[in-house]
């Protein structure tokens, strides 16, 4: 769990703006839901046998011994949300997004925290595969948004409860027959969630798997034509995706599509992002189905990707301008127009001491990775003029108090601010 701060968090700001913008632009509007929920919540809809549910809840036992988790993931919240304040009842599809710190108690590695923050969308009230088309494109979407590019989206479909069970046991019959060498984790798992197998790393449970019966070819009618549709769309809208037979996703919750998008830039953990379709996931809090469909970002992983490929992730929250007072009459002119600057959007720094070395002035304002410093100093003060210095290329000007401001905020519009 990491504190966050100075530079580290400065470099977050950006994409969190841009993501809000994206989700905005797609018609999503923002719920935060409370860090702490009840134990149920989550045990059934994620899933008993789901590595969140079987190891990774941090609970919390309350003064009345009530069982509360702290948020694993967001989608079995957001459901328990939908069904509390009935927003299920409002006909038509309605789109949701949330930027939520998440908690899995998972052996920590590069890229896996165990405080981390996603970002989410959920599209329910809409069964089509135009919603999955329009998700995934959302995903594909906000990653291009921070110039994320070398990002690959693999889809599959795991079915739904009609063509699921005899699949099962298509799978389980076949890894009765091969699965000797599978290793003790898969040996496990072939009892209990058969298809978690797939996503087994081992080389040797990777060949058994390739050569196994896979749920794509044992599609209804309905699974496949939903899923063939999807593709269509998905190539209608130009969204880059990949067919994988292999995409089953660790959280129970699932129907017909899962999809995930990793990154060559990640390393061990190579997801950015991951979502699917879960027409069944009310059920299991005893409501009829409400369809939906929906995925999360890992904010630290996009972080990650997007510092391991040198992509340049514009960090402006440092102040734009200096003013450096040289003596205590410079201040008085100079700290009014300090917040003049601010309250017209200009981010500006001025030392509170009265230090008379141009010197240490110019030192902290490149310290600040400031654009521009203004320098009011005794001479300056003599002829009514400030001289403003252009930091990256040192060229300075004397300028009249007077034009101060208005020179300042016209040199402003051109740095890009946040
Ligand atoms: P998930 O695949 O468990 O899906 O998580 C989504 C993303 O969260 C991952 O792709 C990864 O980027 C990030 N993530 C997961 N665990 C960690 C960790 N320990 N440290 C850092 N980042 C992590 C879900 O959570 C589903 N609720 C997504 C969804 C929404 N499905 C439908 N709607």
């Amino acid at each position: 769990m990491n504190d966050l701060f100075g530079d580290e968090l400065a470099r977050w700001k950006p994409i969190e703006k841009a993501f809000f913008d994206v989700f905005s632009d797609f018609g999503f509007a923002e719920i935060r839901t409370p860090t702490l929920e009840h134990l149920e919540v989550f045990v059934h809809t994620v899933g008993d046998t789901s590595d969140i549910v079987e190891k990774q809840m941090y609970t919390v036992k309350d003064q009345s011994e009530e069982v509360l988790v702290l948020r694993p993931e967001g989608t079995a919240s957001f459901m328990r949300a939908i069904i509390q304040h009935q927003l299920f009842q409002l006909a038509g599809p309605q789109r949701f997004f949330y930027y939520l710190p998440m908690f899995r108690h998972e052996r920590p590695q590069k890229g896996r925290l165990r405080q981390f923050h996603q970002f989410g969308a959920e599209l329910i009230q809409d069964a089509s595969p135009e919603a999955d088309a329009e998700l995934i494109t959302l995903m594909d979407t906000l990653l291009r948004r921070v110039d994320l590019q070398q990002f690959r989206t693999r889809i599959n479909s795991v079915g739904c409860a009609h063509c699921r069970p005899p699949y099962r046991t298509a799978l389980t019959d076949y890894l009765n027959d091969h699965g000797k060498q599978l290793c003790d984790t898969c040996k496990q798992r072939m009892e209990r969630a058969p298809l978690r197998v797939f996503d087994c790393k081992n080389e040797t449970c990777r060949r058994i798997t390739e050569s196994a019966p896979k749920m794509l070819e044992h599609l209804c009618g309905d699974c496949k034509s939903h899923h063939d549709n999807l593709k269509t769309r998905l190539t209608q809208l130009k969204t880059p995706f990949e067919e994988d037979p292999l995409i089953v996703r660790g959280l129970d919750y699932y129907c017909r599509t899962a999809f995930e998008t990793t990154s060559p830039d990640l390393g061990a953990q190579d997801a950015l992002g991951g979502g699917g379709r879960y027409d069944n996931l009310s059920v299991q809090f005893a409501r009829p189905s409400i369809p939906g469909v929906g995925f999360a970002i890992g904010m630290e992983r996009v972080i990650l990707a997007l510092q391991t490929s040198g992509t340049s992730i514009a960090s402006t929250s440092g102040p734009l301008v200096y003013l450096a007072a040289l003596g205590k009459r410079a201040f008085d002119l100079l700290f009014p127009l300090s917040f003049e600057l601010k309250r017209n959007q200009i981010r500006s720094e001025i030392s509170h001491g009265f230090d008379k070395s141009l010197k240490n002035h110019l030192k902290r304002a490149d310290r600040l990775g400031c654009a521009y410093t203004i320098v009011v100093g005794d001479n300056e003060l003599a002829n009514s003029t400030a001289i403003i210095k252009d930091m990256k290329s040192g060229m300075q000007d004397n300028v009249s108090f007077e034009d101060l401001a208005q020179l300042i905020k016209r040199k402003a519009t051109r740095v890009p601010q946040t």
